[in-house]
């Protein structure tokens, strides 16, 4: 039996978690900082502080929420990148120095490859031969996973990530930070055939997304309103927007599907809560027999029983990692 302590502060939540042999989660504390809210957006030098702040107390957390003592601990994994790197030195120096004090086993952790064991973890029976869409504020990437640490990266954001263009709509519609969650509520009391927003790449051969374009669609719509009819249509203009958002999504991963026959489909990342997106995932991958899994908000947003699958995942495949390995900001899938 293995015990991973995972470890994840890539951006703005602190999480801890212990998860046993990369499949049984026994903790998985998640400390989100609120204090972004105020700015409209994380500032990367207070999320630095904040993960200083929680660390060791969501570390003493987890373990107590496990059960287990340090001494039982036989893996340490923490998330390398790709982050914000001041978040990210916190969380990878505490694990490096348990792991060196302890003479425990360490592992660095890619975020992305995090974010794909998080389904591992939900679901055991998960074909290997999968599809999934890593969607949040920072990440739109449609991946081909042909099992743990085989990947092919399909296609990716040429600009903004969807999470991203869901905050900023959010924010020209007065919504509070992070938005994508209110959209996603007042869509369904809007018309999504108010307006037809542009969805430029669903088009194009190309697997790969683009947002800037629709972001900037709805904001010059907007300033064309009076005040008045704005306020009428806020919901109606939420709903079009999120429409012409989530075609995009489910169009090219169908199309993916199609051309390599997956199995089954999963999605990952804060946008993957998304209604209307799981409402028509759900829907056009019945359509043509493909299993569709959507694991629960905890492992989708980011968080540290991901890292710990991972981690163990990875372990077996490549061993421990070197005690010199830095952050990664801008990380890749490899
Ligand atoms: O994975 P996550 O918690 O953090 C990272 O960005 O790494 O994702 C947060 C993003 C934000 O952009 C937020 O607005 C979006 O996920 N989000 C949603 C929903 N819930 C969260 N977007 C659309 N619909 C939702 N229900
Ligand atoms: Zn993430």
């Amino acid at each position: 039996m293995m015990l991973t302590l995972g470890i994840e502060t890539s951006c703005d939540e602190t999480s801890v978690a212990v998860v046993i042999d990369g499949k049984e989660i026994l903790s998985n504390i998640i400390l989100s900082q609120l204090v972004h809210k105020g700015y409209g957006g994380v500032v990367p030098e207070i999320a630095s502080r904040e993960h200083l702040k929680a660390i060791i107390p969501v570390y003493e957390e987890a373990l107590r929420q496990a059960g287990v003592s340090l001494d039982e601990i036989s893996l340490i994994a923490a998330t390398y990148g790709p982050g914000l790197v001041g978040a990210l030195l916190v969380g990878l120096n505490f694990a490096k120095g348990i792991a060196a004090g302890r003479n425990i086993p360490f592992v660095a952790v890619n975020h992305l490859e995090g974010h794909i064991a998080a389904n591992f973890l939900a679901y055991p029976e998960l074909p290997p031969n999968h599809l999934t869409l890593i969607i949040s504020g920072g990440h739109t990437s449609l991946v081909l996973i042909d099992g743990f640490g085989r990947y092919r990266i399909l296609g990716q954001t040429k600009d903004d990530a969807v999470g991203e263009a869901y905050d900023k709509i959010a924010k020209i519609l007065g919504f509070g930070y992070p938005g994508g969650a209110e959209i996603d509520r007042i869509s369904k009391e809007g018309n999504r055939k108010y307006f037809k927003f542009p969805r430029g790449v669903i088009k194009e051969d190309s697997y790969n997304f683009s947002y800037s374009g629709l972001k900037t669609a709805v904001a010059f719509h907007v300033q064309s309103l009076t005040p008045e009819y704005l306020a009428q249509h806020k919901a109606d203009i939420a709903a079009s927007f999120q429409e012409a958002a989530i075609e995009v999504l489910v169009h090219k991963t169908l199309r993916a599907v199609d051309e390599f026959q997956a199995l089954a489909v999963t999605l990952s990342g804060g946008v993957a809560s998304n209604s209307r997106l799981k409402e028509l995932m759900s829907e056009r991958l019945n359509s043509v027999n493909v299993r569709f899994f959507c694991p629960p908000p905890e492992l989708c947003t980011d968080n540290a029983a991901m890292i710990a699958a991972a981690g163990c995942l990875r372990y077996q495949i490549s061993g421990p990692s070197d005690m010199n390995i830095n952050a990664v900001p801008y990380l890749k899938l490899a």
